[in-house]
C-alpha cells in the first residue's frame, strides 16, 4: 500500500515532488498495484489533439486490485454496508470475499448472455450492492459499463443507449425513493422502443412491482445467476483500455460520454481518496451520492474499494422517512467519514437543529462536501451542528470529466478556510488564466479555472467523438484543459470555486445545458422560442428560470405552465424542470441573432438596471416589457 500523507509539510513535500518529476511520483504509487505486466512508461501526453496516456502498455484488471489483493487480509471485512430506503427493512452487510462471490458469478451470468469484452452495458438501477455488483462485474470481463441514474426519462436513457449502442440494459422492477415507489422497468421499456442495440435485460427483484418481460429479450437477475459458477478470472485489460463511459451535460446540445480508462483512474482514485478522507483501517466511511453520478463511481465504489474500506451505501433519500435520517444512519453504523453535498447540507439545516437532537454523531471524525460551491452559511452549520466543532471539512473540487478529486483539504492537514477548496492535490497543476488566455500569477486574481499538466484520472476522450472532446476543453486556451470554472486565488494562495462561467447550471449539484433545457421546453408544440438561465436558489444553490416565448390562444399561463414542465420531465427527467417560468413577448437578441443570457441572468436576480451597454440590441424594448412582466414568472 502507497504511504498515506501525514502532515502539513508532508504534503508540500509531495506536491513539489509530484511536480517535479511527475513520472517517478505517480509510478511509485503505481507500484503498489497487481499488474499483471509493469508499465513501459509512466506518461505519454499532448492538450492539442488532445491525447493522454497513462501507464502505457501495462496490463491490469481494476477488479484484482480490489478482490485478489485485500482476499487474505480483509476477505471477512465488511466491503458494503446497505442501508435500505424504509429504515424498518433490515441493513445488509456484504464482506470482501462475499462481494467478490457476487462479482464473479455475475461476471460469469453476463458473459453467459453472450457479453465480451468492449461491449457497452447501460446500468439503470436504485441504490442496491447489485448496483454495485453490476459494475465490478462488467470490469472484471472488460465491459464498459455506463450508468444512468435511475431518475432520468426514458427519453434521455434512450439517448445513452443510443450513443454508445449498448447490447445490454440491468435495470431492476423498481426504486424506492422516500415514500415513492418508481416503475423503472417501464421507463426501460419505453426507452428501448426507439432503441436497436439492445439485445438482453436483466431486471433485479427490488419492488416487486408488477413488470412485463419480454420473452427472449428480459430476464430475471436471480435466474440468470441460477447455477452459474462463483469463480472467474479477470480478464487482463490495458491500462488505456475504456473502463466505463458517464454521460454530462455541457453548455451545447446532447450530453457527452465521457470516457475513463482503467489504469490512471484506478491509481487516482485509490490515491485521492487515501489521502483526502485520511481513511483508515477500521473506519466506516459514507458517501451519500448516487451511483449515477460520477462521486458514486470514484469515491463509492472505486476509490474505497481498492483501498479496502468499508463503504455504505444508502438507498434512500435524506428526508425520509423524517429530516434525522442521516443522523440515524450516522449512529446506527457509527460513521467516520461523511461525505454530502451542500444541498442536501441546506435542506436539512431548514429543518434547524432539532432532528440533529436524538443522535450522538461522536464517531464523526470527518466530513465532506462536493459538486457545488458551499455558502459560509451551510458550511458554518454543517462544522458547528453535525461535526461539533471536532470534524475537519473537506471541501472537494473536481468534475466528472477529472475522474477524481483536484482541488481539496486533506482532512486534519490542510488548514480550512469556509466556502474555500484550498489547495490542489499533489500531481494537480492549476493555473488561472483571464478570457484571452494569460496566465494570471501570483496571489489575489480571479479567472478562468484550468489544469495545465495532466493527471492519471482525467477524462480521455467523448465517446464516438474525440473533436468534441477537444472542442469542449482543449480548445478555449491553448495547451489547458479548461474546466469551465471560475475561481479566484486569495491572499494565502487558497482556491476558492466561484461556479461556471459557461452556460452550464449547477442545481442541487447536477449539472444542466441550458441548451438542453431549452431544447426540452421548445418541445411543447405551443413554445416559440425560450431562454433558460441559473438564479441564486436557496436550496438547490442553483434555481433554472425560464423565459418563453408562447401561444396562449387556446390555454391558461397557469395550464400552459404546468404542461411545459411536465415536458421537460418525460424529455430529460424531473431534475431539469424549470423552477420559474415566465412567458415573455420577445427575447433580448443581438443583431445577428444570439440570446443575451447576461441581460436575463440580471433580470432573474432582480437586477433590473445598469445593464452595460444594450444598444447592439435588436429590440431594446423588449429588455423593458420582460422587466415588466417580472412578477408573472412562477
Ligand atoms: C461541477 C462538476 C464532482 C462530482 C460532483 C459534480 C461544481 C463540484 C465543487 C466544489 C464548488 C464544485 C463545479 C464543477 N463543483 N465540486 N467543491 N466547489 N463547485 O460533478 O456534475 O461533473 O459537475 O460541479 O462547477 O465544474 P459534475
Amino acid at each position: 500500500m502507497a504511504r498515506r500523507i501525514h502532515t502539513l509539510a508532508g504534503y508540500i513535500h509531495e506536491y513539489q515532488r509530484s511536480v517535479l518529476n511527475p513520472d517517478d511520483f505517480w509510478s511509485q504509487i503505481a507500484e503498489t498495484f497487481h499488474w499483471r505486466k509493469r508499465w513501459d512508461k509512466v506518461l505519454e501526453w499532448e492538450f492539442e489533439t488532445p491525447s493522454v496516456k497513462w501507464f502505457l502498455n501495462g496490463k491490469l484488471n481494476i477488479t484484482d486490485n480490489i478482490f485478489e489483493r485485500f482476499l487474505y487480509t480483509k476477505g471477512d471485512k465488511p466491503a458494503i454496508i446497505w442501508e435500505p430506503n424504509d429504515p424498518e427493512e433490515p441493513h445488509k452487510v456484504i464482506s470482501y470475499k462475499e462481494l467478490y462471490k457476487q462479482t464473479c458469478q455475475f461476471a460469469n451470468a453476463l458473459k453467459a448472455q453472450g457479453i465480451q469484452k468492449g461491449d457497452r452495458i447501460i446500468i439503470y438501477m436504485p441504490m442496491v450492492p447489485e448496483a454495485a455488483v453490476a459494475m465490478l462485474a462488467c470490469a472484471r470481463i472488460g465491459a464498459v459499463h455506463s450508468v444512468v441514474f435511475a431518475g432520468f426519462s426514458a427519453n434521455s436513457l434512450s439517448d445513452r443507449i443510443n450513443d454508445c449502442s449498448a447490447k445490454m440494459v440491468l435495470t431492476s422492477d423498481g426504486n424506492f425513493r422516500g415514500a415513492k415507489t418508481i416503475p423503472i422497468k417501464d421507463v426501460v421499456d419505453e426507452a428501448l422502443e426507439s432503441t436497436s442495440s439492445v439485445e438482453k435485460v436483466i431486471v433485479y427483484e427490488r419492488t416487486k412491482t408488477p413488470v412485463n418481460m419480454v420473452p427472449g429479450r428480459d430476464i430475471w437477475w436471480h435466474d440468470a445467476i441460477d447455477g452459474i459458477s462463483t469463480e472467474n478470472t479477470a480478464e487482463t485489460m490495458d491500462s488505456e483500455d475504456m473502463l466505463f463511459i458517464l454521460y454530462t451535460s455541457g453548455s451545447t446540445g446532447k450530453p457527452k460520454g465521457i470516457v475513463h480508462t482503467t489504469g490512471g483512474y484506478m491509481v487516482y482514485t485509490y490515491y485521492t481518496f487515501k489521502n483526502v478522507f485520511q481513511y483508515r483501517d477500521e473506519d466506516i466511511y459514507w458517501c451519500t451520492a448516487d451511483i449515477g453520478w460520477i462521486t458514486g463511481h470514484s469515491y463509492i465504489v472505486y476509490g474505497p474499494m481498492l483501498n479496502g474500506a468499508t463503504t455504505l451505501m444508502f438507498e434512500g433519500v435524506p428526508t425520509h422517512p423524517h429530516p434525522g435520517r442521516f443522523w440515524e444512519i450516522v449512529d446506527k453504523f457509527k460513521v467516520n467519514q461523511f461525505y454530502t453535498a451542500p444541498t442536501a447540507i441546506r435542506a436539512l439545516e431548514a429543518f434547524g437543529n432539532e432532528p440533529l437532537q436524538p443522535y450522538k454523531l461522536d464517531s464523526l471524525k470527518v466530513l465532506g462536501t462536493v459538486g457545488e460551491p458551499i455558502n459560509e452559511e451551510a458550511w458554518h452549520w454543517y462544522h458547528d451542528h453535525v461535526g461539533k466543532g471536532r470534524c475537519p471539512i473537506v471541501d472537494t473540487w473536481w468534475q466528472t470529466e477529472t475522474g477524481g478529486i483536484l482541488i481539496s483539504p486533506l482532512a486534519g492537514i490542510t488548514p480550512t478556510k469556509p466556502a474555500y477548496a484550498t489547495l490542489p492535490l499533489p500531481g494537480v497543476q492549476p493555473i488561472i488564466v483571464d478570457n484571452d488566455g494569460n496566465e494570471l500569477k501570483g496571489n489575489s486574481v480571479e479567472g478562468n479555472l484550468c489544469i495545465k499538466f495532466p493527471w492519471p484520472g482525467m477524462l480521455r476522450t467523448t465517446y464516438g467523438d474525440h473533436e468534441r472532446c477537444r472542442q469542449t476543453y482543449f480548445s478555449q486556451y491553448k495547451g489547458l484543459y479548461f474546466t469551465g470554472d471560475g475561481v479566484k486565488r486569495d491572499e494565502d494562495g487558497y482556491y476558492r470555486i466561484l461556479g461556471r462561467v459557461d452556460d452550464v447550471i449547477n442545481v442541487s449539484g447536477h449539472r444542466m445545458g441550458t441548451a438542453e433545457v431549452e431544447n426540452a421546453i421548445n418541445e411543447h408544440p405551443k413554445v416559440i422560442e425560450s431562454a433558460v438561465v441559473g438564479y441564486p436558489h436557496p436550496i438547490k444553490g442553483q434555481g433554472i428560470y425560464a423565459y418563453a416565448i408562447c401561444d396562449l390562444s387556446d390555454r391558461s399561463e397557469e395550464n400552459l405552465k404546468k404542461e411545459i414542465r411536465l415536458t421537460v420531465s418525460k424529455i430529460i427527467g424531473p431534475i431539469a424542470k424549470p423552477d420559474k417560468i415566465q412567458i415573455v413577448p420577445g427575447l433580448p437578441k443581438t443583431r445577428s441573432g444570439k440570446i443575451m443570457r447576461r441581460i436575463l441572468r440580471k433580470i432573474a436576480v432582480g437586477e433590473v438596471d445598469n445593464f452595460g451597454d444594450i444598444s447592439t440590441l435588436l429590440d431594446p424594448d423588449v429588455v423593458e416589457k420582460i422587466i415588466e412582466g417580472k412578477d408573472t414568472a412562477s
